[in-house]
């Protein structure tokens, strides 16, 4: 029998697919928060593999907690900074993620935040809800149209080609910064010209952070990049929180160096700069960019896939490779 272990609760499409296969004992936690440390590193002890979701923080201590017979690590998220992938090669424990289920889902919340941002959505709201008093007037709570606006996208990956051909639909123009120029194909498609970071960010109406974090993204956003905004600028982010230093954001939005921001994403998650609390530039949600029943579901079954191709001796179907 080989134990697999799901550290979080998914949803029952996964679990089942898991629970289907032959020879595989299932062990999950079924409450939908993070178990506290110590209880999770005493649940995934003698397990074969493991389904994590991306609040678990997957180190050299997890993985020996797990023991030596562990043979995988699927996690249920595109994004894997919540695993140390080399001390899982170091044990040649196999690292799984969940790319291209999530994709619409993501570009669809990033669209969202320029608009929410841009035509000041959730500044209204409050407004309504404070029970404020307000009244239609040709000069009341303008925003700015996105048409013909240029939007910056840093990072060209699947979520940011799905941004694009939101954006494009929008009328937008399209720059982005990527480590290679992606297909002439889907340049042309999008029409979307590479720049370097510094000239997207200054030429930018909307800068949106599409790329995957690491050491090589940390704080990429960061103080002197802010000071170069175009001061009507807004920045989204719906990638991961600490690729933005959220301190000097904070302060630039004090400076005028930029417009506003839309953040799905927190550097301390779910931790949120007070700075940025009492702000009506900012939007801010809780790291939604996923949530869909459908998006969830496609993910739990994509990581339950990859966690039986591997019991099964099999390849599995998006293994992660760094
Ligand atoms: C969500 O943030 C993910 O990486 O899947």
């Amino acid at each position: 029998m080989s134990r697999i272990v799901v550290t979080g609760k998914i949803p029952a499409a996964g679990l089942a697919l898991l629970r289907a296969e032959p020879g595989v004992e299932v062990v999950a936690w079924d409450v939908d928060e993070p178990m506290d440390r110590a209880a999770l590193l005493a649940f995934v002890g003698g397990a074969d593999g493991l389904v994590t979701l991306l609040t678990e923080r997957v180190d050299a201590e997890l993985l020996d907690a797990a023991g030596p017979q562990l043979k995988a690590v699927s996690n249920v998220a595109v994004g894997y900074n919540n695993i140390d992938v080399s001390a899982c090669r170091d044990r040649n424990v196999i690292v799984t993620n969940t790319p291209g289920v999530l994709t619409d889902a993501t570009a669809d919340i990033a669209m969202a935040l320029i608009l929410m941002t841009t035509r000041r959505l959730a500044e209204g709201e409050r407004i309504i809800r404070s029970r404020t008093k307000w009244q239609w007037g040709m000069f009341y709570l303008l925003g700015s149209g996105i048409q013909g606006r240029r939007l910056g996208i840093i990072g060209m990956g699947t979520i940011g080609q799905a941004l694009a051909r939101r954006a494009r639909a929008f009328g937008m123009v399209i720059v982005y910064s990527n480590r290679n120029p992606v297909a002439a194909s889907i340049e042309s498609e999008l029409g979307a010209v590479m720049v370097t970071l510094d000239e997207l960010v200054a030429t930018s109406d909307i800068v949106s952070v599409n790329c995957p974090y690491g050491p090589a993204t940390h704080h990429l956003i960061d103080a002197p990049l802010l000071a170069n905004f175009n001061p009507t600028a807004f920045l989204i982010n719906t990638a991961r929180g600490p690729i933005v230093d959220e301190a000097a954001l904070v302060d630039a939005l004090e400076r005028g160096q930029l417009a506003g921001a839309g953040l799905d994403v927190f550097e301390h998650e779910p931790l949120v700069h007070e700075g940025l609390l009492d702000r009506d530039d900012v939007v801010l949600i809780p790291h939604l960019g996923s949530a869909t029943v459908e998006t969830r579901d496609a993910m739990a079954v994509l990581a339950a896939r990859n966690a039986v191709a591997i019991h099964r001796g099999q390849p599995p179907l998006t293994v992660v490779h760094s």
